[in-house]
């Protein structure tokens, strides 16, 4: 965090209030300089990318064991990628991981391990999009360049009661928050509308009696703030259906299978299961290895972004015929290790169905 009075953009008491509430009420997380150090772009940016999709508390021992195994980003590209999706696993989408990985080796290929600065060059790098690109402009750099995700937009549009739904109001709130970015400390002020998003102007209940912009918040005023923002209704989306099939050996191990790498959770670990369309008639016959079959009561369900599943679970009672039916990537895990497998948040539902609350699922 840098100190020293922000030099204002016409206009931008607002960002001064908000830095003033900065300074004295940032969270301390693991990738943040303190006031007076120099700020490493590598750390910047490998928090970024955990914080892709993921909570600040589900990242924090992560990002710890990356910078302590890998402390530059010469060491990440060169760390064999299985090593690095070994400690990636359980953080949830392994594309983001080899990525990250593939984005350590081009920094150090082309840029000479040293991160670019332009917003453009930025997005030239693998995992890098617009959101990462602003972020990494703005912290690592202090351009200034708005950070907007979920969060600030939640900020924006109660700020300035904006009540047109998203995503239609992204340009709007894209432009009032660049709008809001002071030329100095952007940095600071970008990852100031994270805290405020994250800790008072949360979903549910913000807390507008200790928050900076209180005087200023349209959406206070006028008794809308929580309902805000707006979204447009969700498209009704289809419903596909599966079978998943629990196996487990005598010594308590369960079988898994790594998706393939292109596709839909790809690379990921999964409980093996059907194709996701209609089960077939005799699913059984699609089950990794011959067994005899119970069905579990209920279904594991999970909405994506474009169908609804619903996968029927059924567990082997006995295992007929040990040897795998196809070269699939396979392996078998203990209960205990399950937690450290990549399983996205349908498939942990799936071992929770089976296991009981044991392995609750986890955010992405
Ligand atoms: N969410 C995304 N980036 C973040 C950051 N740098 N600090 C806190 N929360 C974040």
């Amino acid at each position: 965090m840098r100190s020293s009075m922000a030099k204002q953009g016409p206009g931008n008491g607002l960002s001064s209030q908000l830095l003033d509430w900065y300074d004295r009420h940032a969270r301390i997380l693991p990738w943040r300089s303190r006031s007076g150090e120099a700020v490493d772009p590598y750390r910047v940016w490998l928090s970024e990318i955990m914080l892709q999709q993921t909570t600040v508390p589900a990242v924090k021992a992560y990002f710890e064991k990356f910078v302590e195994y890998w402390p530059t980003v010469e060491a990440l590209a060169a760390a064999p990628l299985d090593d690095v999706l070994k400690a990636w696993a359980g953080l949830g989408y392994y594309a983001r991981a080899r990525n990250l990985h593939a984005c350590a080796k081009d920094v150090v290929e082309r840029f000479e391990g040293v991160f670019p600065q332009a917003e453009a060059e930025l997005r030239s790098l693998p995992g890098i999009g617009p959101y990462t690109a602003g972020a990494i402009a703005a912290i690592a750099f202090d351009q200034p360049h708005a950070a907007v995700d979920g969060n600030v937009e939640r900020v924006i549009s109660r700020l300035y009661a904006i009540e047109i739904p998203l995503p239609e109001s992204k340009p709007e709130i894209r432009a009032r928050t660049q709008a809001l970015v002071p030329v100095s400390r952007a940095g600071d002020f970008a990852q100031a509308l994270m805290d405020l998003g994250a800790t008072i102007c949360t979903p549910k209940s913000p807390n507008c009696l200790i928050c900076p912009w209180t005087e200023h918040c349209a959406g206070r005023k006028s008794g809308i703030a929580a309902s805000l923002p707006r979204k447009a209704a969700r498209k009704q989306v289809p419903v596909r259906r599966g079978v998943a099939f629990w196996i487990e050996r005598p010594d308590g191990a369960v079988l898994l299978r790594r998706r393939p790498e292109k596709g839909l959770l790809g690379g990921m670990m999964e409980v093996p299961s059907t194709d996701w369309g209609e089960p077939p008639p005799a699913p059984e016959q699609e089950s990794p290895l011959a067994a005899e079959w119970s069905a579990l009561p209920g279904l594991v369900t999970h909405t994506f972004t474009h169908f609804h599943l619903e996968l029927q679970v059924l567990k082997a009672s006995r295992i007929l015929d040990g040897v795998l039916r196809d070269d699939g990537d396979y392996r078998w895990t203990k209960h205990d290790d399950l937690a450290g497998e990549a399983l996205p948040t349908v498939m942990r539902k799936v071992v929770a169905h089976v296991l009981g609350e044991a392995a609750k699922p986890r955010r992405e």
